[in-house]
C-alpha cells in the first residue's frame, strides 16, 4: 500500500540545483577556494549555512571570518541564487515530472515536499506547482537537515501517513540517507556511484515511471 509520495525540490522537480552549484562555485572563487563539480556533490540537500561551512573547510579557512562575515557570504550567495531563479517558470519543471505528479494524482496518493531551501516555496510558485503538494516541509520547518530524516518524517506526519508506506524521492546522497532513516523506499535520480544506497536508481527525471516505481515498491 503506498500513502505519499515525498519528493526533494532542487534537482528532482526543477534544474535548480545546478543554479545552487553556480552560486556557490562564485562565492568559493572569490575566497580562493577550488570548487568543482565531485565536491559540490556534498553540498546538495544540505543547508546553507552548512554548505558554508564545508567549502570553508575545504579551504582550511573555518576559522578565518567571523560569523557576522560567514553571514554575509551565506547572504551573498543567496543573492546570486535568487538572481538565477528570477526568471524561472513552468518550462522550467524536469522532464517526466509533471507525468508523474499526474499518475500519482490519479491513484489518490498524496504528494508532500521535502525541501532544505528556504527558497522552495517561491520556485515551486514560479513552476506554478504550489497546488500540486498536499503539504510542503522546507528548511524554516524543521530543525535537523539532511541526512537527518526529520524532514521527510514530518512531511508524512503532516499527511497524516505512515511513512513505511511512503516513496521518497531525491537527487541529494544526503536525501537519501534521510529518506533511508525515515523508513521509506528510495528512488534517486542521478549517479549510481553517488546514490547507491537509494532503493532504485535512475540517471534523469524522465525515466521516473510511475508503474514502474509502483513495481519496484511492491517487489521490496
Ligand atoms: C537544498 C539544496 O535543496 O537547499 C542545497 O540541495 C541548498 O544545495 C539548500 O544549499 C538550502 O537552500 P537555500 O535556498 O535555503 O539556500
Ligand atoms: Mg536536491
Amino acid at each position: 500500500k503506498i500513502d505519499a509520495f515525498i519528493f526533494d525540490l532542487d534537482g528532482v522537480i526543477t534544474d535548480t540545483a545546478e543554479y545552487h552549484y553556480l552560486a556557490w562555485k562564485a562565492l568559493a572563487e572569490e575566497l580562493d577556494i577550488p570548487f568543482d563539480r565531485a565536491f559540490n556533490e556534498q553540498l546538495k540537500g544540505v543547508s546553507r549555512t552548512d554548505s558554508l561551512e564545508l567549502i570553508l573547510e575545504r579551504g582550511n579557512k573555518q576559522q578565518d571570518y567571523s560569523d557576522v562575515q560567514k553571514e554575509q557570504f551565506a547572504s551573498k550567495k543567496n543573492e546570486h541564487y535568487v538572481t538565477l531563479i528570477e526568471q524561472i517558470s513552468p518550462q522550467d519543471i524536469l522532464p517526466g515530472i509533471k507525468e508523474l505528479i499526474d499518475d500519482i494524482k490519479k491513484e489518490g496518493i498524496a504528494i508532500g515536499l521535502a525541501s532544505a531551501s528556504k527558497n522552495a516555496l517561491s520556485v515551486l510558485e514560479s513552476l506554478g506547482l504550489r497546488e500540486s503538494f498536499d503539504t510542503i516541509v522546507d528548511a524554516g520547518k524543521v530543525a535537523q537537515g539532511k541526512p537527518h530524516p526529520e524532514i521527510f518524517l514530518t512531511a508524512a506526519e503532516q499527511l497524516h501517513v505512515d511513512p513505511a508506506h511512503c516513496i521518497g524521492v531525491e537527487d541529494a546522497a544526503s536525501g537519501v540517507t534521510a529518506i533511508k532513516g525515515a523508513g521509506m523506499f528510495a528512488v534517486a535520480v542521478g549517479d549510481g556511484s553517488i546514490l547507491s544506497h537509494a532503493d532504485y536508481i535512475v540517471h534523469s527525471t524522465d525515466q521516473l515511471d510511475f508503474q514502474t516505481i509502483i513495481r519496484l515498491y511492491k517487489e521490496y
